[in-house]
């Protein structure tokens, strides 16, 4: 039976500013396009697995107002089962101002709403549905309590859990390390958590060890354009990104954290699925926006076809 994947987290309206470059602080500068665009961490990795032809479920909330609505059809439209999704008459649509510039780098800002009301009854309705061998995917918009609660029930439930620490934050609590079988921050996520500057691969592969000792089983830290440095207990490698021309940079992180999900439910080894990953995130970085910019298997396969994918380079261990 294939597995299904859950993502419980964030919905947001992404409001997207085209730039010639990020504005410095104080400054005001002019765009050149406005855009609303269906996003939210959440959101956008459900639609990641559904777009790979996966089963994708989204729990969490939207506000009862019209960015709610587009969203749910956002999902709906990419095959992301929506049953779990509740509008919230007493809160707004989360939203995320973005401004992206000419050379894909982002400034985001997000305004949770109804994502910064997710509470137990959101846990429930997720761990009800939860069968073993399931996906739960989770990143850090919605609030840290839920997302204990919702790896504790995985877990209990028999379910993997991969969980991407984004937006970066530092207080992570002990207890949600033991709980979570893939940990993958990029490299600012990497540093908060570890409480060191992670600036290479180096560092980057120091701070996947630290991560592992507080008890995630696999780390992976992503790198951008460096690729992914990834550690378990059977092995550490770097596995370098595809180098395609970067448009937009929004939501490369969920389109490699769906990718990865949808690789292991189909039974990939951990480097296949993280180069199966890797794929599905150059796509994302060639496309304007978050959830348009999110693949189907068949437009990673043509982007396989041409551009080269480096093998994965074995690394040392550097710790336990
Ligand atoms: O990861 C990209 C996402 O971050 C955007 O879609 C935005 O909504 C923020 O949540």
């Amino acid at each position: 039976m294939t597995a299904t994947l859950y993502s419980f987290g964030s919905l947001n309206m992404d409001l997207v500013c085209q730039t010639p470059r990020l504005p410095q602080p104080g400054e005001t500068i002019l765009g050149h396009q406005f855009q609303l665009v269906p996003g939210g961490k959440g959101a956008n990795q459900a639609v990641a697995i559904a777009r790979l032809g996966a089963p994708a479920v989204m729990v969490g909330r939207v506000g009862g107002d019209g960015f709610g609505q587009s969203l749910i059809a956002s999902l709906q439209q990419a095959g992301v089962s929506t049953a779990g999704v509740m509008a919230d008459p007493h809160s707004p649509t989360g939203i995320a101002s973005i401004v992206v510039d000419r050379a894909g780098s982002n400034h985001i800002v997000v305004v949770p709403g109804a994502n910064g009301q997710v509470d137990e009854a959101d846990v429930q309705r997720l761990a009800r549905q939860l069968q073993p061998g399931d996906g739960l995917l989770m990143q850090l918009e919605i609030p840290l309590a839920a997302v204990l609660a919702a790896a504790t029930a995985a877990r209990g439930r028999g379910a993997w859990v991969v969980l991407d620490p984004a937006p970066a934050r530092t207080d992570l609590p002990d207890s949600l390390y033991p709980l979570v079988d893939y940990l993958t921050p990029n490299q600012v996520e990497a540093g908060q958590l570890v409480g060191f500057a992670v600036t290479d691969q180096s560092t980057a592969l120091a701070a996947a060890q630290g991560l592992r000792q507080r008890g995630a089983k696999v780390v992976m830290v992503k790198l951008g354009a460096q690729g992914v440095i990834v550690a378990s207990e059977a092995e550490c490698f770097h596995q370098p990104a595809m180098a395609v021309p970067v448009v937009d940079t929004v939501a490369a992180g969920d389109a490699f954290n769906g990718g990865l999900a949808v690789g292991l439910a189909e039974g990939l080894s951990l480097p296949e699925a993280v180069q199966w990953a890797t794929a599905v995130a150059a796509y994302s970085v060639t496309q304007c926006g978050a959830q348009p910019s999110l693949p189907t298997r068949s437009q990673v396969h043509s982007c396989l076809a041409t551009h080269s994918l480096p093998p994965a380079i074995p690394l040392a261990s550097t710790g336990s």
